[in-house]
């Protein structure tokens, strides 16, 4: 791959510099290794802004009346949160945890949106307690919880299922029948009617097809099948738009997206309607940069590159097989395919399969790129790991937002030792 290929997947702007060192953000990941330690997360924040305001542009071109919220569990953390407030924006939660970390970031409590299949009546006394805008029900056991808590007046949407199945991984496909998410059109209908006559105000109806989704023709399909339920003032039509993790991946553009949507919100729902979109990895993934040290090259056919993290610090591979690529951080681009491997303990900690080095030596870092999304949120201590820390960089200027975790933190929970 030419240096060219590999700086596009890349957050934009990003460089190689007269001394062969890449820099990611205006900052030479070489310098934040050093700063910091590996493995590293590096988020460009410039980039991510520009993407939110991009998405924004994009929906408002699309359908005047609508608003977007992040979906949180790709980046949980509270300078996320807080990133996402300043720029205006409200974000989704899936449980107290979010929630929790939501309000300490400074969100508006009205822009909040409350998902899960199982919510327990603590996290929903919990939402309300916080004045959360919007609760989205997802099985009738939640109607009955917030009756029992006197949520009167609380605005809900009703997940509904459309049994549109998208092509993405099995594991993050949540639109197909049998899925367990949301109610299925029977049941949606038969919820709605029950809300209808009760304490809760129903404003509309909630969509999520699934994630890591290249196409944007699923979306057409899940918002003809839900337009049957009836006519309603809210309609979130969910996240799941997928990004470009390989130089094959061409995923739709945010532009793409949004008209989509609003081409079918056109044909499909009322006029008057709001629509409301709630993406996660396509906001944060492409401006994430995993940076890990090299540590050990061995053999010839395969040779294996092992470096200072892997499932740990990146699940999305041993999950669900999500391809990645990856440079070294001084010498980008070019070289012959390797087998890029982590350090725990099983053989599917294998980070990257085949891909190509330029003379990989014991020492050099290795930059992996679009780890924006879902890395740090499901990072683990498998091995002892350290979940690392998380350095966000602007045009030049880096800032420790998450500290590295310690053996103090890892033992921290033990009561008997
Ligand atoms: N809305 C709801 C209700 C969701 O469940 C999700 C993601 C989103 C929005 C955002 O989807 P996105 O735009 O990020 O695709 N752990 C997996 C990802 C699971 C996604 C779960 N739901 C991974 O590591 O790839």
């Amino acid at each position: 791959m030419s240096t060219t290929d590999v700086l596009g997947l890349f957050p934009p702007g990003s460089r190689v510099d007269a001394g062969g060192e890449l820099v990611v953000g205006g900052c030479r990941l070489a310098d934040l290794a050093a700063e910091w330690g590996t493995p590293l997360y590096v988020i460009d924040e410039a980039g991510v802004r520009d993407n939110v305001r991009r998405f924004r542009r994009a929906l408002g071109a699309a359908w005047p009346r609508s608003r977007m919220v992040f979906a949180s569990k790709a980046f949980p953390s509270t300078p996320m949160y807080r990133l996402m407030a300043g720029e205006g924006i409200g974000v989704d939660v899936a449980g107290a945890g979010e929630l929790a970390m939501a309000l300490a970031g400074g969100v508006d409590p009205d822009l909040i949106v409350m998902h899960g299949n199982a919510k327990t009546t603590a996290e929903l006394q919990q939402a309300l307690n916080a004045g959360v805008g919007l609760i989205v029900i997802d099985n009738s056991d939640d109607i009955d919880r917030l009756d029992e808590l006197g949520a009167a007046g609380q605005r809900v949407l009703i997940r509904v299922l459309p049994g549109v199945r998208p092509d993405t991984y099995e594991a993050v496909a949540t639109g197909q029948a049998g899925s367990k998410f949301g109610l299925p059109l029977p049941a949606a209908r038969a919820a709605i009617e029950r809300l209808r006559g009760g304490q809760l105000q129903l404003d509309g109806l909630h969509l999520h097809i699934g994630s890591q989704i290249l196409s944007a023709e699923p979306y057409t399909r899940a918002v003809e099948a839900v337009a049957g339920l009836g006519e309603f003032g809210l309609y979130n039509l969910g996240g799941g738009l997928g990004v470009r993790y390989t130089y094959a991946d061409s995923p739709p553009s945010p532009e793409e997206w949004a008209g989509t949507l609003g081409a079918a919100a056109r044909r499909c729902l009322p006029s008057g309607a709001q629509l409301l979109i709630e993406p996660g990895r396509s906001l944060v993934a492409p401006f994430g940069v995993t940076v890990y040290r090299v540590v050990s090259v061995k053999g010839e056919d395969p040779r294996f590159v092992a470096v200072d993290g892997g499932m740990a610090d990146n699940m999305e591979v041993a999950l669900y097989g999500q391809r990645f690529e990856a440079t070294l951080a001084s010498r980008a681009g070019g070289g012959h395919p390797v087998e890029l491997v982590g350090r725990h303990c099983e053989s599917g900690d294998r980070l990257i399969s085949g891909v190509p080095l330029r003379d990989p030596r014991p020492g050099d870092l290795l930059a992996m790129p679009v780890t924006g999304a879902y890395c740090g949120t499901m990072a683990n201590n498998y091995n002892g790991a350290l979940r690392p820390p998380v350095v966000f960089v602007s045009k030049g200027t880096p800032r420790l937002m998450v500290r590295r975790e310690t053996l103090a933190d890892l033992m921290s929970r033990d009561v008997q030792s």
